[in-house]
């Protein structure tokens, strides 16, 4: 099975950025123990501040992966483009973010991601992204 993991803007910054939010672990240390955990899974890795790369890393995953993971960040509540790759590529796309986003501001509660996501999950911190693999499994 392939899986792909897409984080948007700022998530290059996890184990830096408003840790009491996103936990002190970098992606790079928890990518590690995901691959390690799920080893049987073929598990690959982009990250991106930059919409447009977002977009095309969809495009080029998107017809032939068994399953994408995206957190695009800031993206979500913004951008329309990503939410119409989502729409336009065939391969399934869970929606995840790390923290709640419905305890937090109102501006992200809308997703222009979920309509078009086989499911969202967010609140579950880290774990999210593990939870998403067993969603595809
Ligand atoms: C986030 C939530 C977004 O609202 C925010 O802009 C992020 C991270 C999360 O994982 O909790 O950058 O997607």
């Amino acid at each position: 099975m392939k899986l792909i993991i897409i984080n948007g803007p700022n998530l290059n910054l996890l184990g830096k950025r408003e840790p009491e939010i996103y936990g002190s672990k970098t992606f790079a240390d928890f990518f590690e123990e995901l691959k390690s955990k799920f080893n049987n899974i073929d598990l690959s890795y982009f990250q991106s501040n930059i919409e447009g790369e977002i977009i095309d890393k969809l495009h080029e995953v998107g017809f032939e992966y068994d399953g994408i993971i995206l957190n695009a960040a800031a993206y979500t509540h913004t951008s329309v483009g990503i939410g119409d790759a989502v729409k336009g590529i065939t391969t399934p796309v869970v929606e995840l973010h790390i923290s709640n986003v419905h305890a937090r501001e109102d501006f992200r509660h809308h997703s222009f991601i979920a309509p078009a996501a086989k499911g969202v999950l967010f609140g579950f911190g880290l774990k999210g992204y593990e939870l998403a693999i067993q969603s595809f499994i």
